[in-house]
């Protein structure tokens, strides 16, 4: 991996984030306003952890983040986090961290490995959005944010038509944080469309 020990790298590291990350869904926040005080929130993809630093630090005592990645995390869990060790195609909803909650934000920060070769990163990411959309169908508040991370790929048009068939707004953003070179884009949707039905897997 390219140690790139850039502004946020540094930042971070004095900081106490475990990833250069926070700044991205910091910046996403201050301007959409996100995270509020109590609120309940789902982390898909969450390791090393520094999203759900700064969630649970914007939620406060009576929030609660739930993390959840397929690598273990590590880092010291606060009484407002919770994690669960899974890949995201194995979760089961139904789980007792899970099961009675309704969430206010989803967010995906997923990540597929990449194989260099665009059209399957591309892919493999759009299936990662699908999951964590369907995720959200099932655990979302419907007046909720679900905030996901993507490609800028061949997918990413059929990823957008799909938000917009499902939330009333829907956002593109490119944090300035987030590298110049890098294809991530981020896709905001808040409000569950009024006809919107659960999907099914
Ligand atoms: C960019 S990192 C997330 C960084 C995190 N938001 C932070 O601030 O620390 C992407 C994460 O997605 C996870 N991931 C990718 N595919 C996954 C899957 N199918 N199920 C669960 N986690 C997955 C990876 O393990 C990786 O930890």
């Amino acid at each position: 991996m390219k140690a790139v020990k850039d502004h946020y790298f540094k930042k971070a590291k004095a900081e106490g984030f475990a990833a250069r990350s926070a700044y991205k869904l910091q910046e996403i926040d201050q301007k959409h306003r996100l995270l509020k005080n109590g609120n309940r929130v789902l982390d898909l993809g969450c390791y090393p952890g520094s999203w759900m630093q700064y969630i649970s630090q914007k939620i406060g005592p009576n929030g609660r983040v739930i993390g959840i990645d397929r690598t273990e995390l590590r880092i010291a869990l606060k009484d407002n986090m919770g994690f669960i060790h899974s890949d995201i195609d194995d979760l089961d909803l139904e789980s007792p961290d899970l099961r009675d909650s309704s969430f206010d934000l989803v967010c995906s920060d997923m990540a597929p490995n990449s194989t260099g070769i665009k059209n399957v990163d591309s892919e493999r990411s759009f299936h990662l959005c699908q999951s964590a959309l369907y995720i959200a169908s099932h655990k979302l508040r419907k007046s909720g944010f679900v905030l996901l991370k993507s490609f800028h790929g061949s997918t990413f048009d059929r990823l957008v038509r799909q938000m917009k068939s499902e939330y009333q707004e829907v956002r593109i953003i490119k944090p300035k944080s987030s590298r110049d070179e890098s294809k991530e884009i981020f896709i905001l949707g808040n409000r569950k469309q009024h006809t919107f039905k659960q999907q099914t897997p």
